[in-house]
């Protein structure tokens, strides 16, 4: 759990070429939902390439409270005994989620219509973040949440006794607030319906479908229309993750903006919910190609190869895209600073409620750095200076935010003078790797007291 532990500074400074291969981890938002969906099916699911991160590692401790037996057989390789929908046992502990926003949203949503009450906790980042976008439709169900002022953690939800199954608008764009509500109609009688009027990533529905629930999704002029038949018997998957698309990020704009790079990333999910940055680069002008494009486990994936590109413009990115690239806004501003002109990025209010304001953390970062950044509640502009151009020599705050860590420490692979984190330790939530691997094409990253 990070947040807790003394804080990591750590100092990226300006590097040669990036060459070589970075073997991301394991995608989070699936590793998440492997573990919390076995625990769910009777039986065995055995799950590889899980992320070893501590978000994860906390919704596996936390799957073990709800009585679920969760096994590391090791390299990523796990067995979780699920104890069927509807089966989950009361925790005798508070469930402390650390740092996650998916795991705790999602934890809540598969224990709200049973028969139980559990306490959820969290870091100071997790504790500020706003819950009742989640347990307003928990609500729906029967079931009631008791937490602090502003509907933060710590809370206590009280699974519905009797749940009914419900309908729901989701009215903001989130696949965790998506999920909750399909993990909680799981134990509900009937359908329950979900509708999105903006796709957000859609892990949650095809791996209820591979654990054999009976659930469709309709596309219609009211938005996405998901209908999950209740009470099913979900049966125990064999489920590979596929690598973090989002983590793939932070090698791949680093080799765009570093002279001579040339940096393969193999195994990457192209998931159109998901890609949203890997277009936007294209569009920007990135030397970034898909080779060996393929189909795997049901979702498109491929090799990534990035090579610096010295010639990227600023452009305009489609708001329609900002749910297929959210977690990827941070890194992208930072490649939007060494490119030519303007980058505008509208209708990212959701950014605000992230682990940190992400706009707000990189804002205050990269003018410091010498960027102009303007912004307003659900957009913002980074006003690129070219390659080369970018001065750094800064201290960035990274508020217990591992993407907001990573962010800075690509941004000082390319200024003139050095980029520091105050604390890097939240990259651990995420991407454990990031420092070896980072180090193993070429990056120049110390912690600060060494
Ligand atoms: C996630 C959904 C997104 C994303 C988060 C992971 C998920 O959050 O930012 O990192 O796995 O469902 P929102 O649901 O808040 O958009």
């Amino acid at each position: 759990m990070s947040g807790h532990g003394t804080p990591i500074p750590m100092i990226s400074r300006k590097c040669g070429p990036l060459r070589g291969v970075a073997d991301v981890p394991g995608d989070k938002s699936i590793s998440h939902r492997s573990l919390i969906l076995g625990a769910m099916a009777v039986g065995e699911t055995r799950i590889s390439g899980l992320l070893m991160g501590e978000d994860v590692l906390d919704t596996a401790k936390a799957m073990r409270a709800f009585g679920a037996e969760v096994i590391d057989r090791g390299d990523g390789n796990w067995s979780v005994h699920g104890v069927g929908v509807g089966g989950f046992a009361e925790p005798e502990q508070v469930i402390d989620c650390g740092n996650s926003g998916t795991g705790v949203r999602l934890i809540m949503g598969s224990m709200a219509t049973c028969r139980i009450t559990a306490t959820f906790t969290g870091d100071a980042s997790l504790n500020g973040r706003p819950m009742g976008r989640v347990t307003d439709p928990l609500a729906l169900f029967g079931t009631q949440a008791f937490g602090r002022t502003g509907g933060r953690l710590p809370m206590t939800i009280v699974g519905a006794a009797d749940p009914v199954p419900v309908r729901y608008v989701v009215p903001v764009p989130s696949a965790q607030v998506k999920s909750a509500v399909l993990l909680a109609g799981l134990n509900a009688p009937g359908q329950t319906v979900v509708i999105e009027k903006e796709a957000t990533r859609d892990h949650t529905e095809r791996m209820l479908a591979g654990f054999g629930a009976q659930i469709t999704v309709e596309d219609t002029d009211e938005g996405r229309v998901i209908t999950l038949t209740g009470q099913p018997e979900l049966k125990p998957q064999n489920i590979v993750v596929p690598r973090d698309p989002s983590s793939a990020a932070f090698p791949v704009c680093a080799a765009l903006i570093i002279e001579g790079s040339d940096v393969l990333v193999p195994n990457i999910g192209l998931n159109p919910t998901r890609a949203g940055l890997f277009a936007t680069l294209r569009e920007m002008g990135a030397d970034l190609t898909y080779e060996n494009e393929r189909i795997e486990g049901g979702e498109p994936v491929a090799d990534l190869r990035a090579r610096f590109s010295p010639d990227m413009k600023g452009i305009d990115v489609p708001p329609a895209r900002a749910a297929s690239m959210i977690d990827e806004y941070p890194v992208l501003s930072v490649v939007a600073a060494f490119a030519s002109g303007q980058t505008v990025m509208k209708g990212v209010r959701e950014l605000r409620v992230k682990e940190s304001d992400r706009i707000d953390a990189m804002a205050k970062g990269l003018r410091a750095a010498g960027v102009t950044v303007d912004e307003g509640d659900d957009w913002w502009t980074v006003t690129g200076l070219g390659h080369g151009n970018v001065t750094g020599g800064i201290t960035a705050a990274s508020v217990l935010d591992h993407r907001i860590a990573m962010s800075f420490m690509v941004l000082g692979m390319a200024t003139n003078k050095p980029v520091s984190v105050d604390d890097g330790s939240p990259i651990a939530t995420s991407f454990p790797i990031f420092e070896p691997l980072m180090a193993s094409l070429g990056a120049q990253i110390v912690r600060a007291n060494h």
